[in-house]
């Protein structure tokens, strides 16, 4: 992702995260080819054009040997890469271990891994010292490509110990962290063996940042009750200093999906769609295939929705998309099998010799084709059990302007924050909720979902990725200078 415009570099701005937005493929001894993945984060600061900005990550993939090393990171920093080489050990430990095993599951309400809870306790050691590992890790790329002057923002809880880390190198650098889940109630964090040297160590960071107000004020409660600490309304201070927290909900590059439905490609493919499913109204999900997702939770409420609405059995279809994630951990394996399982039983029930009621996909889409769905679908569920944002909604909402369709969103995804009055809200553990919000989605008079639509479009067009990039970088920027400001006086 090159600069669009040719003005001169001001900032350099590191961008540390556990995953590069790329993925790469070894095609020899020396050489690698390499895709770049446009999630959230690259379209985000895609647009920033304040900032000269590096990305620094695990590549996703184990090398070994230093030849391949050499050759990757060369290849890499054309595209303004620069690696953390982790061997499989730690990954397994630190990547899907700690993070995912442990923190993922424990800021998502969760908890703790119940499974023989003392192998845990055992395991949760070595991988906690993995998780320390692995952040001193990333602290020494940074640290070797720091110059004066650059701002650092720490993305994500597989980073946590990465402010305190940086500083420690550094006490002058620039540090932001922000997080891209929910951060728990205090009581729920609390639960955790290492919770305050957690806490201790992001509070390092100069800012911290996280998607809504209520995930900042759960951080700051942390923070005074598990460490005595003092919550002012600006952050947290401790002995004179003070560490700025603060919300900041992340949008998407809004402009993208909505230039991409004008793509021949993409309307060839609505037409498809529409000639696929016609006479059938078309219900939507699309979510990582991860346990916050309320994946099961939200194919049984269709499953009601069916038993209850005889009329609607041949006039409806759900097409779920799961895109396989993190299948090394069990706990993502056994979803898998368990979704499988409902998904094949409620067709067996509901389907007949020509249609099913469920069509299931184990993996992603291409951004044409994923548009083109977005843009024919009547009904989008986004049932997380809990989510920090969740952007799907966001980008079915930008696909929608012809259409209007109704979202229904889950109240414990950050996203029913700022999409709350344009969707219908519910609670994904209650099935018959979900399954009455299905009737009142698919039975919506167009005046009503024109209204609802209005609101949501015009903040997800208002609310970019851009802008969120550009203003956490320069709060980042200002917290310094009024840091330095009150140590001079
Ligand atoms: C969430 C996390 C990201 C992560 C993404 C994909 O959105 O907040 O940090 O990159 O999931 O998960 P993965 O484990 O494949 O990187």
């Amino acid at each position: 992702w090159e600069r669009p415009d040719s003005r001169p570099i001001r900032q350099r701005l590191l961008v540390v995260a556990n995953r590069l937005p790329v993925s790469a493929v070894r095609r020899g001894e020396d050489s690698w080819s390499l895709e770049i993945s446009a999630g959230g984060l690259v379209s985000a600061l895609l647009g920033v054009k304040e900032f000269e900005t590096r990305w620094i990550g695990w590549a996703g993939v184990n090398v070994p040997d230093e030849v391949g090393q050499k050759a990757l990171t060369r290849a890499l920093a054309e595209k303004r890469c620069i690696p953390v080489f982790l061997d499989e050990e730690i990954v397994h430990q630190y990547y899907n271990g700690y993070c995912n095993n442990i923190l993922w599951p424990l800021f998502h309400y969760l908890g703790l891994p119940q499974e023989d809870r003392l192998a845990t306790t055992r395991s949760f050691q070595s991988q906690f010292t993995a998780y320390k590992k692995a952040n001193e890790m990333f602290a020494d790329v940074v640290n070797r490509n720091y110059e004066e002057g650059d701002v650092v923002w720490c993305h994500d809880y597989h980073l946590m110990f990465l402010p305190e880390y940086l500083k420690k190198y550094n006490n002058k650098m620039k540090v932001g962290w922000f997080l891209h889940t929910p951060f728990p109630s205090s009581e729920i964090h609390r639960t955790l063996p290492s919770r305050s040297e957690l806490l201790r160590a992001v509070l390092a960071a100069d800012l911290v940042g996280f998607h809504t107000y209520d995930y900042a004020r759960h951080f700051v409660s942390a923070c005074t009750r598990i460490l005595g600490l003092e919550g002012t309304p600006e952050g947290v201070e401790d002995q004179g200093r003070l560490t700025r927290v603060a919300a900041f909900p992340i949008g998407i590059d809004s402009e993208r999906f909505i230039r991409a439905l004008e793509v021949p490609q993409v309307q060839e493919h609505i037409k498809e769609l529409k000639e696929r499913f016609a006479g059938r109204k078309v219900m939507l999900g699309v979510d990582r295939l991860d346990m916050i997702k309320g994946i099961p939770q939200k194919i049984l409420a269709f499953e009601k929705f069916l038993e209850e609405n005889p009329s609607w059995r041949d006039k409806v279809v759900l097409l779920q998309i799961a895109v396989p994630t993190r299948t090394d951990v069990p706990e993502y394996q056994k979803l898998t099998s368990q979704v499988h399982e409902i998904v094949g039983r409620i067709n067996g029930r509901f389907g007949t010799l020509t249609a099913v009621p469920i069509h299931h996909l184990d993996r992603s889409l291409d951004f044409h084709k994923l548009c083109a769905l977005y843009a024919v679908t009547d009904v989008a569920l986004v049932t997380s059990l809990r989510d920090g944002m969740n952007l799907v909604s966001y980008e079915f909402v930008a696909c929608q302007d012809s259409k209007r369709g109704v979202l229904i969103l889950s109240e414990f995804a950050g996203a029913a924050q700022s999409l709350g009055a344009g969707a219908i809200l519910v609670n994904p553990w209650n099935i018959t909720e979900v399954a009455a919000a299905i009737d009142q989605a698919l039975n919506m008079p167009h005046e009503e979902r024109e209204k609802r639509h209005r609101h949501n479009f015009e903040h997800v067009t208002t609310h970019t990725a851009q802008q969120w990039a550009e203003f956490f970088v320069s709060e980042l920027n200002d917290t310094v200078i009024e840091a330095q400001q009150r140590t001079r006086k």
